[in-house]
């Protein structure tokens, strides 16, 4: 086992880095064309007319297609519907506008300049409907979802089960109430790559290299959709830059590169421009939490109730699950929580990053600081003060939940113990120091997956999957499993990923490529290592064996699921996030020099990767607490920063020291690798804790992200 778990460097670090990996839009075909989304500019409303006469007499222009030539599909589009794998997309199938920057056209040329050029000269006449754009007006309209994440959308327990909708008021002498509303804003997924698809078609087959953190997914989303079978599409994706949730979904411009291949007779590449990310790919929904808080003085909480509105499309129910980790994060007898959805003319929001908990524990951690405040606690010790000893709302036990060691062990790196606790009171020259805490949470999750070992003819062995590496890692952790299980040098061994012919492997969303993965291919590996030793005679050179055995490949397969740990289980990741921040008196900037965090995840399968991308989920927890914000224009719903100039994620220099761990921990429920998914969690607390530094700083209690400088000063 020394190799599982070992901080082995990128196996494809190096073809990253020499710009050798071949990401989706960089595929190329014979006689491939380039097609450039026209996107609509109205919120609300539908094409009177489009005028191509600009755009067809242009150079290298090869096809526009629009509602009124596209081909079409069966059930209008929507045969491929089933969310939240197969969303509602625009497919050019009428003239209806759903939502500002809805696809409305393709424009096709020999080069992507022509294509460009050309599909700026589209002139469309629009007749537009009142659009409904105000989230706080559309509160009065919201609807319950069906289900948050295959969860109820609302939960009660403890009284509020009792008295109905928390009819009878906590009898506790002496509580302490905190009740207050917090808000998250609209934000859109930037991955460094942004979605690209190419598509060719080879007679009734068609072929995709498509940005996807879901290629079995996207495979059956875009072959019913275009009502083909399933294997009369392969979908490829070797390399993925970036997901963050917004390429688990096949959105309209991965089948309209299909129509359009179709159409034209040629391979068509589509990249989305940077602005065409903010409206048809999903983004995070924007939020409004009420959150109450009653606690006994000596800190025991006695009830909670969260509600969470989210802002959702017209034409899809998508919900942030913002309530979900109140249900499970503490011991609380009463707890009861509501999702419910504002419809407004913009585009179907998606997950993004790890949706719910993100903006959830924005709310939670906030509000149990401003419990601490209230009785004049200390937040660690508050937290602890309510640690459940097992799920508090299924009474089930945790597969593993070290949070008390997190807290620990971040206290003592972080130097916790010299806080004075009083807001304002730590100070250096003209900046105001702030320290904060807050807990971070995501579930773990595990889905059935399965992979083929090849023992090859030069004594390698190939390990073949239909997963993804979203930059994170699947190639290098999966070479480590599989040679690890053969007793192989990692040189010896291949992971391949990236296409629908290899055995399939479910979507890396969720966190849960690794816990799905990983025993899969260790079962392949395993397999393969068992007809190895039965094949070879002796100590017969491996050449020798196999050319015995007919001279092919020796191949094996693998299978791997879960089972019912979910039931008898609670199976969630945790952390302690502790960060400083410095804030200046007269004009409200803030720089946070360090962060100390510290995640009880299960066994990372690579101690350098795991860490790296824990810290990068840290580093997003602080773009979203001080600076993304998608900011929509009431008038017409049309994002109007959309672009990195204007949206703001950190760089570099916006970041100071970041140092994260993990709590020594096997999760031995979760997978016999015992590794839950640590993709999401980072991100989680990241804000809370700002703003509850933010808070110990100045005294100014910030409810609303981003923290901007304009917030404070008040
Ligand atoms: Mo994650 S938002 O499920 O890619």
């Amino acid at each position: 086992m020394a190799l599982t778990g070992a901080p082995v460097d990128r196996v494809d670090g190096r073809l990253k880095v020499t710009g050798h990996a071949a990401y989706a839009g960089d595929f190329s075909r014979p006689r491939m064309t380039y097609g450039v989304l026209v996107l609509s500019n109205i919120p609300a409303g539908r094409i009177a007319a489009i005028d191509l006469s600009q755009t067809t007499h242009m150079p290298g222009v090869v096809a526009v297609l629009t509602h009124l030539n596209a081909a079409r599909l069966p059930d209008g589009g929507r045969a491929g519907v089933d969310p939240p794998a197969g969303r509602v997309l625009s497919l050019l199938q009428d003239e209806v506008v759903h939502y500002n920057r809805q696809p409305i056209a393709l424009v096709i040329a020999d080069t992507l300049d022509r294509a460009s050029a050309a599909a700026r000269q589209v002139a469309v006449r629009y007749e537009t409907s009142p659009p409904t754009l105000d989230f706080a007006a559309g509160r009065a309209a919201a609807h319950a979802p069906d289900k948050v994440n295959m969860q109820p959308a609302d939960s009660r327990r403890g009284r509020f089960a009792q008295g109905g909708e928390g009819a009878t008021e906590d009898p506790a002498a002496g509580a302490a109430h905190v009740s207050a509303a917090y808000t998250t804003p609209m934000e859109h997924h930037n991955p460094m790559e942004p979605h690209a698809t190419l598509a060719e078609w080879e007679g009734d087959r068609l072929t995709l290299y498509d940005a996807t953190q879901y290629i079995s997914g996207c495979q059956t989303t875009v072959a019913k959709t275009l009502g083909i079978p399933k294997e009369n599409v392969r979908v490829v994706c070797p390399y993925v830059g970036g997901g963050f949730g917004c390429k688990g979904s096949a959105w309209s411009h991965v089948v309209l590169a299909a129509m359009a291949a179709r159409h034209v007779g040629r391979p068509v590449k589509v990249v989305l421009e940077r602005p065409q990310m903010f409206g048809p790919v999903g983004g995070r929904p924007e939020t409004l939490q009420h959150f109450t808080l009653t606690a006994a003085p000596d800190g025991r909480f006695l009830s909670m109730t969260h509600d969470v509105w989210s802002h959702t499309s017209l034409i899809e129910d998508f919900t942030e699950g913002a309530a979900l980790q109140t249900r499970i994060m503490y011991t609380c007898p009463s707890v009861e929580t509501r999702h419910r959805l504002v419809s407004l003319n913009v585009g179907t929001p998606t997950f993004q990053r790890a949706p719910g908990h993100a903006t959830g524990t924005f709310a939670l951690e906030s509000a149990i600081d401003e419990m601490a405040s209230m009785l004049n606690m200390d937040p660690v010790q508050l937290r602890l003060r309510n640690e459940p000893a097992e799920d508090p709302e299924r009474h089930v036990p945790w597969s593993s939940r070290c949070l008390r060691q997190c807290y620990q062990s971040g206290a003592e790196a972080f130097g916790w113990s010299r806080r004075s606790p009083k807001p304002g009171s730590m100070r250096q020259g003209g900046e105001l120091i702030g320290w904060g805490v807050a807990a971070a949470t995501y579930p773990a999750n595990r889905s059935p997956a399965k992979a083929r070992a090849r023992l090859t003819q030069d004594g390698t062995v190939v390990v073949e999957c239909g997963t993804q590496d979203l930059g994170t890692g699947t190639y290098t952790v999966m070479t480590q499993i599989a040679a690890d299980e053969l007793g192989l040098p990692l040189d010896r061994v291949r992971f391949e990923l990236g296409d629908s012919r290899y055995p399939e492997a479910p979507v890396s969303g969720g966190s849960q490529s690794a816990a799905s993965v990983a025993p899969a291919v260790r079962a392949a590996a395993r397999a393969l290592r068992e007809k190895w030793i039965a094949l070879k005679v002796g100590d017969e050179p491996t050449a020798a064996m196999m050319a015995r055995n007919g001279g092919g490949e020796i191949i094996a397969d693998g299978v791997a699921q879960p089972g019912d740990e979910k039931k008898t289980h609670s199976l969630h990741s945790f952390g302690a996030v502790f960060l400083e921040v410095r804030v200046d008196r007269e004009l409200g900037i803030i720089w946070v020099p360090r962060v100390v965090a510290r995640y009880s995840v299960g066994r990372l399968l690579n101690a350098k990767l795991g860490r790296s991308q824990l810290m990068g989920g840290v580093v997003w927890g602080l773009g979203m607490g001080l600076m993304e914000e998608s900011v929509t224009d009431g008038r017409d719903g049309r994002i109007v920063n959309a672009n990195l100039a204007e949206y703001h994620v950190p760089t570099n220099a916006d970041i100071g020291v970041i140092d994260v761990d993990v709590v020594p921990e096997f999760d031995p429920y979760i997978d016999p690798e015992g590794a839950r998914g640590i993709g999401e969690i980072g991100i989680t607390g990241v804000a809370a804790a700002l703003a509850n530094a933010v808070y110990h700083a100045t005294g100014v209690r910030v409810r609303s992200l981003p923290i901007t400088l304009d917030k404070l000063l008040v």
